[in-house]
């Protein structure tokens, strides 16, 4: 049965509040939180708190797909959330100047049982402009969507479901996207399965627009005493006094379009990351750091500590790296994927995962 029409109007107000509201981040998280109320609600899939959140990961040959609850918990991340819708729309907003006449096509993958990077878009455009083909390797995420998208009026904004392992899933030549959405990362590009996910899409559908744009690793020196006790997103209060105490190392690693265009050739485990040189610590307690920058779309980015994909993870075992070591990094595709650290000269691997 569909929602209420005076719900769906409310459910386009709140995508629309979302995808502009420009104050505080507790008015941004209330919108956010109320958007994915409707979801939820709408949902067959009901997360059961009582259970252990992992109940239902998938172990995948290519990273972690993590279970349908945890997926649903994402959902909360309200900056994140926004980021990636207002990213979203902005892409799918220059696909149908370019593509009109035509239908511009999204190809949504690990859409959890909300597909919520999408549902609230597809509210907002109608599916003679867009239509979305919605993927998860979860049976239970993609029944949930599916009734997500019924309840709220939508099914012909969606051009197919499919149960699939995105790293295995041959695109139809008729189903070619012009959008790859796919958000399963966490920290560091480290456990799930992004960079493999958008590798094997992007390379079927080499003219797509990838979202995000781009996730970039960077390293720094920190003294994590000197980190503030609460974490303090960049976005909170550009003009606040507050300025972390880091000291840039240099970039890592990069997903993007390009870099990804970069690797077409390569058939091993390992992906080309930078060299870094360790620069004196100014004391003896700064240590390595990696740093996660996301941007979805054109201005739309999530800054350090925005949310759980943007927190800091340390270069671990690398303390027999003393200043003015080089350090090679690489990142190791498979079952536990992430940034790998050697150091240049002695060749003593050491992981940052
Ligand atoms: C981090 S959750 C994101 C859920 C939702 N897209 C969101 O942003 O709120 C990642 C989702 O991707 C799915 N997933 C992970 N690896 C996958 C793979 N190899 N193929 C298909 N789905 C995958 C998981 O099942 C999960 O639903």
């Amino acid at each position: 049965m569909t929602e209420d029409a005076a719900i769906i109007e409310e459910f386009k107000r709140l995508t629309r509040e979302a995808l502009t509201y420009d104050g505080s981040r507790g008015i941004l998280a209330g919108i956010v939180d109320e958007l994915v109320g409707i979801l939820e609600n709408a949902a067959d899939f009901q997360a059961d708190r009582q259970l252990d959140v992992t109940e239902g990961e998938t172990a995948s040959s290519e990273g972690l797909a993590i279970s349908p609850t945890q997926a649903a918990m994402c959902a909360g991340e309200f900056q994140r959330t926004a980021i990636f819708l207002r990213g979203l729309h902005d892409a799918i907003v220059e696909a149908v100047e370019l593509k009109s006449p035509e239908t511009v096509h999204v190809l949504y993958a690990g859409s959890g049982p909300y597909a919520t990077l999408a549902v609230p878009l597809m509210a907002l455009f109608p599916p003679e402009k867009v239509r979305f083909t919605v993927l998860d390797m979860h049976a239970v995420s993609i029944a949930s969507a599916k009734s997500v998208v019924s309840r709220l009026g939508l099914d012909r904004s969606v051009k197919s479901y499919v149960l699939a392992d995105a790293c295995d899933y041959a695109i139809p030549t008729d189903a070619i996207p012009d959008i790859l959405l796919c958000e399963t990362m966490s920290t560091a590009l480290e456990r799930e399965p992004q960079v493999a996910i958008m590798r094997h899409l992007l390379g079927q559908a080499p003219d797509a627009v990838i979202v995000p744009e781009s996730v970039r690793v960077d390293a720094f020196l920190v003294d994590t005493s000197k980190e503030p006790d609460l974490i303090v997103p960049e976005s909170e209060d550009p003009s606040a006094k507050w300025t972390p105490d880091r000291i840039p190392v240099g970039p890592v690693f990069e997903l993007n379009a390009e870099t990804i265009r970069s690797w077409a050739s390569l058939s091993d485990d390992r992906l080309p990351a930078a060299v870094i040189r360790l620069p004196p610590p100014p004391e003896p307690s700064y240590r390595p750091f990696l740093f996660t920058a996301i941007t979805t779309h054109g201005e739309h980015a999530l800054r350090t500590h925005d949310c759980s994909l943007t927190g800091i993870r340390e270069i671990t075992d690398i303390d027999n790296l003393s200043a003015g070591r080089t350090v090679q990094f690489h990142y190791r595709l498979g079952a536990a994927p992430c940034l790998v650290a050697e150091a240049v000269d002695q060749r003593d691997a050491a992981g940052s995962c």
